[in-house]
């Protein structure tokens, strides 16, 4: 694996068009002591740069371009369309998104553009072809980056047009209004259509939603924000092919089905704020970095955006303590980042972000983030070892974006987090460090030892092939209760559930009996005893065992003596079956047995709050992310890691 990058990159957004140009001067001045490498220019420029429809002002970027090239500072070029400027919506008011409720937002915010709207779009195009022709040979360009956080504010918009479209997408999709019946289920509440001019987006209606039309309206939405990517991408891929292209995803973002986004981009780029007051941020941060990693099939991505101290947006606002911007910014490094960059260079003076914390805050250089912000720079461009080499992983979770939205639509068996699942399996591998991918439902899985798959609730039956294919190769996987219930169409897979993973698993399942809560709402504990004994909550049902031996039985609750965790040998390889949430010490003992068998292991001799470990390239990277001093054995010796901080080997 190589870079695409000749070190690790450092900066930020860079918004000089919201600063006289006295200020500019001191900018390129502290960029350089700060050893920034690349500025993001332009995310939010549109209005500077065409203030008025056709009149465009490129004076003061060229401007920008020049002082930055002379300071050896290399652009990551905004395409400038995340926000339209208010001319937009005068001309073209139907441009506006519009809620599930009707309601057409309005101008003064950002992102206030229908993902359908064919304004905005010939707009947008027209300013993407004129950057591309101004910029597109200018030797400080570096990368293109498309838009901003496409989907974060404006997922889906319930417009004419977005309605248009959606029909249009469904024609495609099905195309015959019998075989969209057929899908949807129709048949069920009277909602049988003649034709594909009688459907509607699935906006507020009164009752339970048709689940196929809102998840279609799901995929549809994020096909339509990935349109107007494309459609920007491939205007800046035709002026320059050899800039790379990317836009910013958000970690685990359930509006946008990222493998399907990444596959249309050059490389993969991230924007994260974990909660500093939240001592388990950094679980799922440390996924979210895995996640970009897996997203671009191994290769390095850039954290596009974090943040220095403190953001805004929460209802209060930790700042992050002294030490943990670095010790996230190489957290994202030892898990395939190979630059680190915010949101944003200097903090704003005016607007909604002025209390968002920034590489240079409100009191200027000679301050305690300013300092740290240095002396990041600095240790970062030593990281020559590590820059474009791989974070080796053969554990894999599988990630859905389907089964994330079935999962958590209304008029389910019970309320589930999606995202939640999925972590209760990674948490106990990312104690033990074993570094873990994240693989696309479908695909051979065969590169891995173990494969985990947390509800996997509407399944196709390739990806269930695939399942079935990479365990009696040889691998070993782990499937949990509201897995393979429904396929793609959100129609049931009758006859026991689980489709081909009946044989995958030697199981089927006859009925669901999920926990309900009591009243102060916390669910009852339960208990599984056997080869694995826990605790557990959530779900119980009722699994009938056909090859597969039973591991595990529910003590008590619906369920009590029946299975709770099975295993069965298929071909070369085993599948255990999990049909609750055992607690984290009874997933972590689940998982050494199956690690076990995999030959498996995992970087930490013992598990401690706060720690986690991962290997790049040839070194070891140690964090302790708690505020208090860990003790962590490496290789067989104790070792203290220092509180908010991190050891490097290698
Ligand atoms: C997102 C946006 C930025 C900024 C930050 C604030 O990441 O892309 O423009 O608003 O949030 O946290």
């Amino acid at each position: 694996m190589t870079s695409l990058f000749p070190s690790v990159r450092f900066g930020g957004d860079y918004n000089p068009d919201q600063w006289p140009r006295e200020v500019w001067d001191e900018d390129v001045v502290l960029m350089q002591r700060a050893g920034v490498t690349t500025a993001t220019v332009g995310v939010f420029s549109w209005a500077r740069l065409e203030p008025s429809p056709g009149a465009f002002d490129f004076e003061w970027l060229d401007d920008v371009f020049a002082r930055l090239h002379a300071g050896g500072i290399r652009v990551m070029m905004a395409t400038a369309t995340a926000s339209p400027p208010p001319w937009l919506a005068a001309l073209h008011p139907e441009s506006l998104p519009v809620t599930a409720s009707g309601v057409r937002l309005t101008v003064g915010s950002r992102q206030q553009y229908s993902p359908s709207s064919s304004a905005y779009r010939e707009y947008a195009l027209r300013l993407v072809q004129k950057l591309a022709e101004r910029y597109g040979d200018h030797p400080a360009l570096e990368a293109w980056h498309v838009g901003n956080e496409y989907a974060c504010h404006v997922p889906r918009s319930y417009d004419a047009e977005s309605i248009a479209a959606f029909r249009a997408w469904l024609e495609a999709r099905y195309g015959t209004i019998a075989d969209l019946n057929a899908a949807w289920g129709t048949s069920f509440w009277s909602q049988g259509y003649g034709s594909f001019d009688e459907v509607h987006a699935p906006a507020d209606a009164p009752s339970f939603k048709n689940p196929t039309q809102v998840l279609d309206f799901d995929r549809f939405s994020s096909d339509a924000l990935l349109a107007l990517f494309t459609a920007e991408r491939d205007i800046l891929r035709a002026a320059t092919p050899s800039i790379p292209i990317t836009t910013n995803f958000m970690g685990f973002f359930k509006d946008a089905d990222y493998w399907k986004w990444a596959k249309q981009m050059d490389f993969i780029t991230d924007d994260s704020y974990p909660d500093p007051s939240d001592p388990n941020s950094y679980v799922q941060l440390a996924a979210s970095r895995d996640l970009m990693r897996s997203l671009g099939g191994g290769k390095p991505w850039l954290l596009m955006e974090q943040t220095t101290a403190a953001v805004n947006w929460r209802p209060r606002n930790a700042v992050k303590p002294v030490g943990v911007n670095r010790l996230q910014s190489l957290q994202a490094h030892a898990r395939g980042a190979d630059g680190i960059l915010y949101f944003q260079w200097r903090q704003a003076k005016a607007g909604a972000e002025k209390f968002h914390s920034a590489m240079v805050p409100h009191g200027g250089a000679d301050t305690r983030v300013f300092r740290e912000v240095e002396a990041l720079g600095a240790e970062l461009a030593t990281l020559t070892d590590t820059l474009g080499t791989d974070v080796p992983a053969r554990v894999a979770i599988l990630i859905d974006w389907d089964s994330w939205h079935a999962l958590e639509q209304d008029a389910v068996p019970t309320k589930l987090s999606y995202i939640e699942q999925l972590l209760a399996w990674y948490r106990p591998l990312l104690d033990s460090g074993v570094t873990v991918d994240f693989a696309e439902a479908g695909t051979d899985l065969s590169a891995y030892s173990v494969v985990i798959v947390p509800v996997f609730v509407a399944a196709t039956d390739a990806a269930l092939v695939a399942i079935d294919d990479f365990v009696a190769g040889g691998g070993r996987a782990v499937v949990t209760f509201q897995s393979a219930v429904l396929d793609e169409r959100l129609h049931v897979r009758l006859g026991g559930y689980l489709g081909q993973l009946q044989q995958t698993l030697g199981v089927s399942v006859e009925e669901f009996a999920p926990v309900a809560a009591g009243e102060s709402d916390d669910l009852p504990a339960l208990a599984i005893s056997g080869g694995i004994t826990s605790g557990a909550t959530l779900w119980q049902e009722i699994v009938n065992p056909t090859t597969a031996e039973v591991v595990s039985t529910f003590s008590d609750g619906f369920a009590a003596g029946l299975p709770a965790i099975t295993r069965n040998s298929r071909g070369e390889g085993a599948a255990w079956y999990v049909a609750t949430l055992p607690d984290r010490g009874g997933i972590a003992e689940l998982l050494g047995q199956v690690l076990a068998e995999a030959g498996v292991t995992g970087e930490l001799e013992s598990s401690a709050q706060g720690v986690e470990a991962v290997r790049r390239g040839g070194t070891l990277f140690v964090f302790n992310h708690s505020a208090v001093d860990a003790e962590v054995s490496i290789g067989g010796s104790p070792t203290v890691v220092p509180a908010h901080d991190l050891i490097i080997v290698g």
